[in-house]
């Protein structure tokens, strides 16, 4: 690949020049025909006067205190003019029925065996953005690369409008007009506005392993955000659970990059759907709190690729049209200047066409354009500091020769083809009518109720498809009677814990819900929405409780142990809620720097479980938790009967609880990480004494292996797998049948032999999204069959044994679908495997190579979790 890279590296030393130069560019939006001037200065020394040009300057004169007059050299830059041609657009063609033209506005079914091409999509949006700034000067176009500053407009990001009314008599501004872009976060909701919902987390979206569900929330939220008026939701985010600890795995999508990816797949086929640009971030390895600007993740090549990068890919397969860089440093250089992933990876391997935005304060330096960067968010260099590295010191970059205009033009194309690609032109896109810091000014909110019935009922449903039952013994649950109890229901129960009610002053008296009061429904951070209401366990338990005339106290106090073991005491079961909560690092909570101190319970929750299941023989324990905690003190306790995991479901949350509780919904959420049965089992949060301005280095030395891979390749026993979930009812695994898929012999029949003898693929354009490589070669079925009494849903998991020769974890997860059944039902399921699926990355080749191409055989099995397997084969490779 390497395109334009050699010149770009040579250049990159410039740029860290440039970027420890004080002299910077105010923010200005500039006007149109307005100079800018056409030379930049840097000097080391802010005391003195640059020169013009400095490419030409070699001293400046200076003025001491004493009015001694000084010459002094003046740092010098030489200007190298890069060469930029925009990247070669893969060409693939469509293929009726299985490679199928697509708008992102009509995505394939959930579960399609198709494969969408946004190519002609692209490319007619392509074609309107560059009719678009033909029309537009220097400025202009800078002006669609840069925000307008933090809080200098009405949403998280914002970039600046060019009016429509700029010149009426002049036709060509008429052609100019575009209303700019609005930002705004979060990875779950609209923040920062009202009347819209709190969707479950992106952590329950992937506990759920249900396709239908995660799409159904993408389309949702898409719709919510456009009917604000934003143009680019910032989300998903995706970045992996690779400490437990990390501040923000709730916001993603667990531990496993296969998971990840299908659920970034679905969540941004359904986000544009519903009409917003979606942004999958933070591109990449940006998986801790601490020093996150200030810490380089060092990660080789084939984990990147087989780990850290698939869900972006996957994203950039669904037609993601941008994505965000992160704010730490990959392999000692900032993600936003990183040359590798962005241009040659992304851009270059994986064909990405859309555009890469900062994270606020991510971008480093004015050269970061010539390494792959498109857009500056916010647009200041830091927040509300008035300078930026783009805005007018990019024009003047273009104007002295260091940045290729061409460069500019294809910035703002792929900034306003993301525009196009969602027709954010239509007459019919809202304006936005909502102001994320000013709530209360009456004259920039228009309250408008973005939310629906059909949306709640998402939020619902998925809030119960995500909790994952972990243990469930003498008919404990369902509550109000079940076949193993006899049918009886309660008596009397009890709510124990301030997990189980209402925050003191609401759901929303934490600003960026940085604070712990109340059933934790999200964590905290940018990755927020508002609640317009939050239904608490104890509301939904108790209405659910009066079908059954079952009486119901509660004590939300989680101190008082002596006080919650006497209320529990002659219960028919006592229900303990217990939290665990995180979120990002400019909010510290309870000593937790955004990253989680440690894995316990919060508020003296495993205390609480003691104190109850001491004085009850029916205790049932409710976990709302950020990711794993350690449940060792009391998991095995005789009285604890029953482990809901409930995750972070949103609005819906004591309703989902409730409906899981009484078997309205019959659990069928897995685990979408590992929980240890010490915290010393899982890899830690990487810190050191380092000085504060020092870049701690982050080793991701255990490669391939986080998360179950670590447990399975260290033989370490974990408390419960990741995969696992219980059901109320059971499920039989049978009749595996592995079978290659025919296809016909087409143009691509060349590239498939040459992978079939073992050959990495070839460097071309888009290579790893490449069609033929994705589409369905293996089918993968077998026959479920529900054994159990009730109906309900299990998830079969399809793992890959690769042979040793291809180094890699015990099992890897390559494969999962839903199946609903009722009682004695049963269903022939097929799971197909792509060859990406059953390749590995060559480090050495730079492509994706059959899995056994040094030998060995590749086995694979379906099973219940990564350590349940029901049927074993191997994949005739
Ligand atoms: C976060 C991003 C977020 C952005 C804008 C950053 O601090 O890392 O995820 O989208 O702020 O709020």
């Amino acid at each position: 690949m390497g395109h334009s890279s050699r010149r770009v590296l040579r250049n990159l030393t410039l740029f860290l020049a440039i970027a420890s130069s004080p002299v910077l560019a105010q923010i200005v939006q500039l006007g149109p025909g307005e100079s800018s001037g056409d030379s930049t200065s840097i000097s080391e020394d802010p005391t003195v006067t640059p020169t013009d040009s400095i490419a030409s300057s070699a001293a400046a004169v200076t003025t001491t205190a004493d009015g001694a007059v000084k010459t002094v050299p003046v740092y010098q830059i030489p200007i190298e003019p890069v060469a930029f041609e925009p990247f070669p657009i893969p060409t693939e063609s469509s293929i009726p029925g299985v490679f199928v033209n697509t708008n992102p506005a009509d995505p394939p079914p959930v579960g399609s065996r198709a494969i969408p091409n946004f190519g002609p999509a692209w490319a007619t949006a392509y074609e309107k953005a560059k009719a678009k700034i033909a029309n537009f000067s220097l400025e202009e176009k800078v002006n669609v690369t840069t925000g307008v500053g933090w809080m200098n407009g009405r949403c998280v990001g914002n970039v600046p409008s060019i009016p429509i009314d700029y010149d009426p008599s002049n036709p060509e501004h008429v052609e100019k007009g575009y209303p700019g872009l609005c930002l705004e976060d979060s990875p779950l909701g609209v923040r920062f506005a009202d009347f819209v919902s709190a969707f479950p987390a992106g952590i329950n979206a992937a506990a759920s392993w249900n396709r239908r569900l995660m799409r159904l929330r993408g389309l949702s939220m898409g719709q919510q955000f456009k009917g604000k008026g934003v143009h680019i939701a910032l989300g998903p985010m995706m970045n992996m659970g690779r400490v437990a600890a990390g501040g923000r795995n709730w916001e993603g999508f667990g531990g496993d990059p296969f998971l990840a990816g299908e659920a970034a797949y679905e969540t941004v086929l359904g986000l544009q759907q519903g009409g917003t640009q979606a942004c999958a971030k933070h591109l990449i390895n940006n998986e801790q709190e601490h020093k996150r600007s200030l810490s380089s993740s060092d990660v080789d090549d084939r984990t990147q690729h087989e780990v850290y990068l698939h869900p972006f890919l996957r994203s950039i397969m669904a037609g993601a049209a941008t994505i965000m860089c992160s704010y730490n440093l990959i392999n000692g250089t900032y993600a936003c200047e990183n040359n590798k992933i962005q241009n040659e990876i992304v851009k270059g391997e994986f064909g990405f066409q859309g555009q890469i935005l900062s994270d606020w304060g991510a971008h480093h330096s004015t050269m970061a354009a010539m390494a792959g960067l498109d857009m500056s968010m916010p647009g200041d260099v830091t927040f509300s500091s008035g300078t930026s590295w783009w805005g007018k010191t990019l024009v003047d970059f273009v104007q002295n020769g260091t940045i290729p205009e061409a460069r500019v033009d294809d910035m703002a194309t792929r900034i306003l083809a993301g525009y196009y690609l969602l027709e954010q032109d239509s007459s019919s896109f809202p304006p936005v009518n909502f102001d994320a810091f000013k709530p209360d000014d009456q004259d920039l909110n228009d309250h408008i109720d973005v939310q629906t019935d059909a949306h709640e009922k998402l939020v619902r449903d998925l809030g119960s498809a995500s909790v994952v039952l972990l243990k469930n013994e003498n008919g404990a649950l369902p509550l109000g009677g079940n076949s193993v109890n006899g049918g009886k229901a309660e008596r009397d129960i009890v709510l124990v814990g301030s997990d189980a009610g209402p925050g003191r002053m609401g759901p929303n008296q934490f600003a960026d819900q940085g604070g712990s009061d109340g059933i934790l429904a999200m964590g905290w951070g940018s990755g927020t929405a508002n609640f317009t209401y939050l239904v608490t366990p104890l509301d939904a338990i108790q209405r659910r409780a009066r079908k059954t005339r079952t009486s119901v106290s509660w004590i939300l106090d989680d101190f008082n142990l002596p006080r919650a073991g006497n209320m529990a005491r002659f219960k028919s079961a006592a229900l303990v809620f217990i939290a665990s909560d995180s979120g990002e690092e400019y909010i510290t909570v309870d000593g937790n720097i955004g990253d989680r101190k440690n894995l316990t319970a919060w508020h003296g929750g495993d205390d609480l479980v003691l104190a109850v299941a001491a004085q009850n023989k029916n205790t049932i324990v409710v976990v709302n938790s950020v990711g794993p905690i350690i449940v060792d003190k009391w998991v095995e306790h005789e009285n604890v009967t029953a482990v809901v995991w409930a995750g972070l479901q949103g609005n819906e949350a004591g309703t989902a609880i409730a409906d899981i509780l009484y078997g309205e919904w019959n659990p069928s959420g897995k685990l979408p990480y590992t929980i240890a049965k010490a915290e010393a089992d899982y890899l830690p949060i990487a810190s050191g004494n380092e000085a504060p301005r020092e870049i701690l280095k982050i080793d991701y030395t255990e490669g391939l292996e986080i998360d179950y891979r670590y447990f399975d390749a260290r033989n370490i026993t974990p408390r419960y797998e990741f995969g696992f979930g219980l059901s109320y009812t059971t499920f039989e695994y049978s009749q595996l049948s592995i079978r290659k898929v025919d296809h016909e012999a087409g143009s691509e029949s060349e590239l498939v032999k040459a992978w079939e003898e073992g050959n990495p693929t070839p460097q071309t354009p888009g290579i790893s999204r490449a069609f033929w490589l994705h589409r369905p070669a293996y089918d993968i079925t077998f026959t479920v069959k529900n054994t159990g009494g009730v109906y309900g849903g299990d998830i079969p998991q399809v793992y890959l044994h690769l042979p040793p020769s291809a180094g890699a974890p015990p099992s890897v997860l390559k494969g999962f679908t839903s199946v609903e059944l009722r009682p004695g039902q049963t269903k022939r399921v097929t799971i197909p495997l792509s060859r990406y699926d059953l390749s590995i990355w060559d480090a050495v080749g730079q492509g994706w190579r059959k899995a056994n191409a040094d030998g060995g055989s590749v086995g694979l099995s379906v099973g219940q979790s990564s350590r349940k397997f029901k049927v074993n084969g191997t994949v005739p490779l």
